[in-house]
């Protein structure tokens, strides 16, 4: 076989993301709250499964296309809102933006974005874009935000609901990560003027804390657009979601990054699957660095993943480039691991693919 020079998987792309960054800009996007264990945990969770696939199936052609909320998208792989991508690369959420379009599946841009709205719908083009809300404490500076999602054509409105306070960074007091002054918060510099250099502590001033159920009918008035959850890690809140009109759910524990020892969000999927059945589609994110992953996600339920450091990964290391190459290895990871489970089309997939590992710890 050919030797392969180049990075060949996601893990690859995280060592070549570590040479490029500085200790501190790395540690901030890889590391998580306290002790990490949730950070751990969410990568972890695939090992609790194992695939059963099914054999003499034609798998002709087989394809990774599927829709999210009516929309077609050519894999069930989404990039989730990352504060700070030009930290990471100087093309940060354009580049993003753009090598997801030319694949033809969604960009989920960060209300933390260094690069503006209307800059990413330009590198999106005809590709779909939702936004990321952080619920801002002055319901005027919400509006703005949402109103300039809207102008630039975004079509859906993620609203986080895991962040009413920032999650205790371990890492970043150890390497004294700060945000240099050059990364602007776009979002906020047109709703507010400049913030200057945002710390934890600023940070946290620009999420309502207060919010609750109650608020998300102000939220579906104003938005004009789908809204969906994202930080929902049990069968009840996904319940409160889907009764406050919520058109999808995304199961996550914010990459590890907000309460330390929450549930892994593989492993609250499949509770959030059975509580919410057909009423509201349901995503995931956290953890994923394979197309297996994917099958495995998707076999409990999930409509799509979204991934957060993976397309880090690419794009400081390579930029517009890596990100693509990211998203196409975990899509042809996933297309081999559908033909080997017999299945021609993620809507194949479904729980008899999945089988809990054996000797696998009870939750
Ligand atoms: C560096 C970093 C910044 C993040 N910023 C945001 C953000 O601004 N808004 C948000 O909703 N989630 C944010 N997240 C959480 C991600 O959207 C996502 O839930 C998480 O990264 C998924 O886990 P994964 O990185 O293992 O794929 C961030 C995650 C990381 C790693």
């Amino acid at each position: 076989m050919e030797r392969r020079e180049g990075p060949i998987n996601v893990w690859d792309y995280e060592r070549l993301a570590e040479e490029a960054l500085d200790e501190a800009t790395f540690g901030y996007f890889a590391g998580g709250a306290g002790d990490e264990h949730t950070v751990r945990a969410n990568v972890a969770a695939f090992d609790n499964w194992r695939l059963r696939p099914r054999v003499l199936v034609d798998v002709g052609e087989v394809s990774a296309a599927t829709t999210v909320l009516g929309t077609d998208i050519s894999m069930p792989i989404i990039t989730s809102p990352v504060a700070y991508q030009r930290m990471a690369h100087p093309e940060g959420e354009v580049a993003v933006a753009g090598a997801a379009a030319e694949l033809g599946t969604i960009v989920c841009l960060s209300s933390f974005t260094t690069s503006s709205p209307a800059e990413v719908a330009e590198a999106a083009g005809e590709g779909r874009r939702w936004f990321q809300l952080y619920w801002h404490p002055d319901r005027g500076v919400t509006k703005e935000m949402l109103a300039q999602a809207r102008e630039a054509g975004f079509s859906a409105v993620v609203l986080t609901v895991d962040l009413p306070v920032l999650g205790p960074r371990e890492r970043d007091l150890r390497t004294g990560f700060e945000v240099k002054s050059d990364y602007r918060l776009e979002v906020y510099a047109s709703a507010l003027g400049d913030l200057g250099v945002v710390t934890p502590k600023s940070a946290a001033t620009l999420v309502d804390p207060t919010l609750t159920w109650r608020d998300l009918e102000w939220l579906h008035e104003q938005a004009g657009l789908p809204v969906i959850a994202k930080g929902i890690l049990t069968a009840e809140d996904a319940l409160l979601a889907v009764d406050h009109g919520c058109d999808a759910v995304v199961v996550s524990n914010h990459g590890g990054r907000q309460l330390d020892r929450a549930v892994a969000s593989l492993d609250a999927l499949p509770e959030v699957v059975d509580a919410v059945g057909d009423r509201a589609e349901i995503l995931m994110d956290g953890g994923v660095r394979r197309g297996t992953d994917v099958a495995i996600a998707l076999a409990l339920g999930a409509r799509a993943v979204l991934v957060g450091r993976a397309v880090v990964w690419g794009l400081a290391a390579r930029g517009s480039d890596g990100v693509k190459h990211v998203l196409e290895l975990l899509r042809d990871e996933l297309l081999v691991a559908l033909a080997l489970l017999g299945c021609s089309s993620p809507d194949g997939l479904g729980r008899s693919h999945v089988a809990p590992a054996v000797g696998r710890r009870e939750q």
